[in-house]
């Protein structure tokens, strides 16, 4: 008999649903007219017994099928039985993802017998139909702020089509590049990870879209970067690693959490209830809804932890899965196993209450249905596009500029050279996980730079050189032809949208074709090249930072990518992007992260019997959090302002540290100062730094400010086995610069050590 007490956290988590309902019913529906507006005035008037009161008295009129009904997540697929939502079989849906389909679906549950509306759920990842650069783009912003905004804006478009669900933000550290889905996520470390992922939940709700937190957990470690591998993640490293971007998407409201798809030490994910409930539900204290990835629940089967479908039903539920995606083997088995007493209803009734308090909670029963024939005009609104092309910005990152090629001076720059297969590549920016986007509102490189140049009397002579494939020669000597004649080539070379993405793991990271040979028969023209690295994740770049003088990250930049590379390659906005991941020399690398144990025997170059390889450096290319601007910053010295920090059962305790950046180049910029913390010496090995701070500074040519870091004590610290949080007391060391690679250091002391919960988790109250 399975009698699991599914509500897992009891009081504390009943809080923190009920101060997520505040001010939820009023999320943003106000592009959605009239109509609305007056559920807004209604809805926000709801108080959270209120919403209890109205739980409950739907709960006592559904039959066992009902409740098992909504638990049932369907895709939007021909076969489907087009009664199954009219009958109560469905509570929430995926898929059905443009105005007219989900209207349709919506309105068949809301003619059930309960009339229970349905959460209608789609992978709103960077966008619906205005696509935002990826995650992974974004996350180079180090801006919270403007990650919020953005996610405000896509989920602002998506519910103006009827979407009230979203599968995002992925909250998953990404650690080796050969992992497709190292793009849905914001890059391999943890805090900056935790901050933009509270970001994108805040963000999200904001606009009036559910979020949801994937994949718990440890996604991120599949084995060799193969997409739905295992992962052998150590105990510590899951608390240190992984779970803690889960964490802070809890603490920013996150509606729900996914399960992953893989295996972690040997239990699949989807029926690992020492991680499900124990974890997530009792220790990180998270009272919303639990949903398998697609077909996860089945897939206990093949993963040879279930025999059939009512043992991976039994499994799964009993994990503390509360919703079945796509396997509709919840429906199927669920009634027949409480019957049979092998499951209670008090159990289904726990599970069905998240999801009914969830719909309450969006406001979804008070409200009409989306009108779907106007929906179009709700589209690609002008400042859904602003702040598209805002982010698409933010995110570049300029990884060199040899003798100041860039920004594009048009006074000695009269003719560009614009080549390379992803100049004109409209379908390619939107990228691998596009929600509705569509190639025909994107615009290009091409017409970006071409409506710039214009603007200031520059030509632009495109000649591609090779299609996106890249496998023929038949347009290089137009390309090259098209340098001579120019006074600076603009090459856009990388990556297609689908070497990156679900299911599409790599086992190179170099570029497809002979983008290099093109490159290095336009550079032979001996103009100044400014290389767009175009592509999801960094590649490796062979010899082009040899034969470009200046490189500029593009990512895959969506709707406005044109626009805002064109933007900062004139100059008109300067580039401030940072690396959210370290850039490798070759995939042999793989996993390279810098946050690295110091071992025994650290990296001498040259030196054999030292850390490292005999073939390559193990050194990145370029180090996180690196990325120059069109000015140059100076750091001064740390100052910690408290230099000692008495942790003990001040919970509240923070360390604080501040250090000057000036401005000491030509132009404005804005500088990302990061604050790194490392260990010397504790009772297990630390890694040499981790980054816990990162302060935005927008300054003149000139200016000084200071860059003001408030550390929470509980950051100082890492995890035992068993998932303790330790802060030894002793000494510890702060870095602070424009990298990773930054050498400005203070040193300060932990006079009272601490022990707590995981994650300091009651450091928070
Ligand atoms: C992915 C999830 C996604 C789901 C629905 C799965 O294959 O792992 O991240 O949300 O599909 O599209």
């Amino acid at each position: 008999m399975i009698g699991v007490d599914k509500d897992g956290p009891g009081e504390t988590g009943m809080r923190g649903m009920m101060a997520r309902w505040a001010g939820r019913a009023a999320a943003a529906w106000l592009c959605l007219g009239a109509a609305q507006a007056q559920t807004q005035a209604q809805t926000t008037s709801i108080e959270a017994p209120s919403v209890e009161a109205r739980v409950e008295a739907l709960l006592a009129r559904m039959t066992l099928e009902e409740k098992a009904g909504q638990l049932n997540l369907i895709s939007n697929e021909p076969l489907n039985d087009p009664g199954a939502i009219r009958r109560g079989e469905v509570g929430a849906v995926i898929n059905f993802s443009n105005a007219w389909l989900a209207a349709e679906a919506d309105g068949l549950a809301r003619a059930s017998r309960l009339g229970i509306p349905l959460l209608v759920g789609l992978d709103v990842v960077h966008g619906y139909r205005t696509v935002f650069p990826l995650p992974l783009a974004l996350a180079a912003s180090f801006d919270p702020g403007l990650v919020r905004r953005a996610a405000a804006a896509m989920a602002r478009e998506s519910a103006s089509v009827g979407l009230n669900w979203t599968f995002a933000p992925m909250a998953d550290v990404a650690r080796d590049l050969r992992w497709g889905r190292v793009v849905e996520g914001l890059g391999e470390d943890p805090w900056l990870t935790g901050r933009l992922t509270a970001a994108q939940v805040e963000g999200f709700r904001d606009g009036g879209l559910a979020s949801t937190l994937k994949h718990c957990a440890g996604y991120g470690a599949v084995l060799g970067g193969r997409d739905y591998d295992a992962t052998f993640v150590a105990p510590t490293e899951l608390h240190d690693l992984h779970l803690p971007p889960f964490r802070a998407g809890i603490r920013a409201g996150a509606d729900a959490v996914m399960t992953a798809l893989t295996a972690l030490n040997g239990v699949p994910t989807t029926a690992d209830g020492g991680l499900m409930t124990g974890i997530l539900r009792r220790q990180m204290g998270f009272s919303g809804l639990v949903v398998a990835d697609w077909q996860a629940v089945a897939s206990l089967v093949k993963h040879g932890v279930a025999r059939d479908g009512a043992e991976a039903t039994r499994k799964a539920f009993a994990a503390g899965v509360d919703m079945d995606m796509t396997s509709g083997l919840y429906l199927r088995h669920l009634p027949d196993e409480v019957r049979a007493g092998r499951i209670t209803e008090a159990a289904v009734d726990a599970a069905v209450r998240r999801v009914l308090r969830l719909k309450f909670g969006l406001g979804l029963f008070d409200r009409p249905l989306v009108e779907a024939s106007n929906a179009e005009g709700r589209l690609l609104l002008p400042e859904t596009r602003r702040i598209a092309r805002e982010a698409a910005r933010a995110s570049l990152v300029l990884l060199q500029n040899r003798e100041d090629v860039l920004p594009i001076d048009p006074s000695r720059v009269r003719r560009i050279a614009l080549v390379g297969p992803f100049a004109d590549a409209a379908w390619d920016q939107v990228g691998p996980h596009e929600g509705n986007g569509q190639p025909h509102d994107t615009v290009t490189i091409l017409s970006g730079l071409r409506e710039r140049a214009a603007a200031s009397g520059v030509e632009v002579v495109f000649a591609e050189g090779c299609p996106r494939v890249c496998t023929d020669r038949t347009g290089f000597a137009a390309a090259v032809e098209a340098a001579r004649g120019a006074d600076l080539v603009v090459a856009v070379m990388g990556e297609p949208r689908d070497r990156s993405g679900e299911g599409s793991s790599t086992a190179y990271l170099d570029w497809p074709g002979l983008q290099h040979d093109l490159l290095a028969a336009v550079a032979d023209a001996g103009k100044p090249v400014a290389l767009v690295v175009f592509g999801g994740r960094p590649t490796e770049l062979g010899r082009a930072p040899e034969r470009a003088h200046a490189m500029l990250m593009a990512w895959i930049p969506g709707t406005e990518g044109g626009p805002a590379i064109a933007d900062v390659l004139f100059g008109d906005v300067g580039p401030s992007g940072k690396l959210p991941v370290s850039w490798p020399r070759t995939v042999g690398q793989m996993p390279l992260t810098y946050d690295t144990l110091p071992g025994g025997r650290p990296h001498i170059p040259n030196s054999r019997w030292t850390m490292g390889y005999a073939d390559a450096s193990p050194l990145p290319l370029f180090p996180f959090g690196h990325g120059l601007s069109y000015t140059s910053f100076a750091y001064g010295e740390p100052e910690v302002l408290t230099p000692k920090v008495g942790v003990g059962d001040r919970y509240e305790a923070v360390l604080e540290v501040r250090t000057p950046v000036t401005n000491i180049g030509p132009r404005p910029g804005r500088a990302v100062a990061q604050l790194y913390l490392g260990q010397p010496v504790a009772a297990r090995s630390r890694p040499k730094r981790l980054l816990k701070g990162a302060v935005l500074l927008d300054l003149a040519s000139g200016e000084t400010a200071y860059a003001n870091f408030r550390i929470p004590a509980r950051d100082l610290g890492y995890h035992e086995p068993d998932g303790t949080l330790v802060v030894e007391p002793g000494e510890y060391r702060v870095t602070v610069g424009g990298d990773s690679a930054a050498t400005q250091t203070a040193r300060f002391t932990v006079e009272t050590g601490w022990r707590g919960p995981p994650g300091g988790d009651q450091a928070q109250r």
